[in-house]
């Protein structure tokens, strides 16, 4: 177990049971987490309930009360801040974030998608690889950047699609696979396992692995 938890603001848009993954780890202890905050762009966002009822701070945070996107992006970075965030989790954040964010957190940007990228980027990737017909697809946690779905891949899992699989069986198996390798990526941060140089990320080995 690291000495200090790892203090992660975590970025929603909708439902959050992502969110609520690493909120469950937090709370058993099984990840050296503490959730900071959450903020989210849409105030309808169910994750922003899942946060208060876990007495997690919950931000919203309006684009339209924003003239530019620059000073939306400037509000999210300034809660982050406030919270004392060392690493920014985007769990189903369907918005591009800016450079006001990124480069307060240098390698520091996360984001989670349901698709072995850089195969299916986008918002439909669960139906858009199902509908291809691919046998496998899985689900991609990266380091984010000013690009959608793109940036230095840290962890993968695959998912086979089966042949009595629906769109709706496909997506139970894939959000599964999310909730058990987004806290498992958070841990390896709070063990400050990760790097990153150009493209490529890497994961040094667990220290009990290397005795
Ligand atoms: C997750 O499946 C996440 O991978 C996806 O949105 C869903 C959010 O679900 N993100 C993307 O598609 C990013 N391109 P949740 O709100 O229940 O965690």
């Amino acid at each position: 177990m690291a000495d200090k938890k790892l203090r992660v603001g975590v970025l929603i848009s909708g439902s959050g049971t992502n969110l609520q993954a690493i909120i469950d780890a937090a709370y058993e202890n099984e990840i050296d987490v503490e959730v900071a905050v959450v903020i989210s762009n849409r105030q309808e966002a169910r994750g922003l309930e899942r946060a208060e009822k876990s007495n997690i701070p919950a931000v919203w945070v309006d684009r339209t009360a924003h003239e530019t996107f620059h000073s939306y992006n400037m509000a999210i970075r300034d809660a982050l801040k406030m919270h004392e965030v060392d690493l920014v989790a985007m769990a189903g954040y369907m918005r591009l974030l800016g450079p006001e964010v990124l480069k307060a957190y240098p390698d520091r940007v996360i984001n989670i998608h349901p698709a072995l990228l850089p195969s299916f980027v986008g918002a439909s990737s669960i139906h858009d690889a199902f509908e291809y017909g691919v046998k496998l697809t899985g689900v991609t946690v990266h380091f984010a950047n000013e690009k959608f779905d793109d940036g230095p891949i840290i962890a993968q899992m695959a998912v086979r699609i089966a042949e009595d699989d629906t769109v709706e069986s496909l997506e139970a198996k894939i959000h599964a696979v999310e909730h058990r390798l987004y806290p498992e990526v958070l841990q390896m941060f709070a063990e400050g396992r990760v790097s990153v140089e150009g493209r490529i990320a890497r994961i040094a080995p667990h220290p009990e692995q290397t005795r």
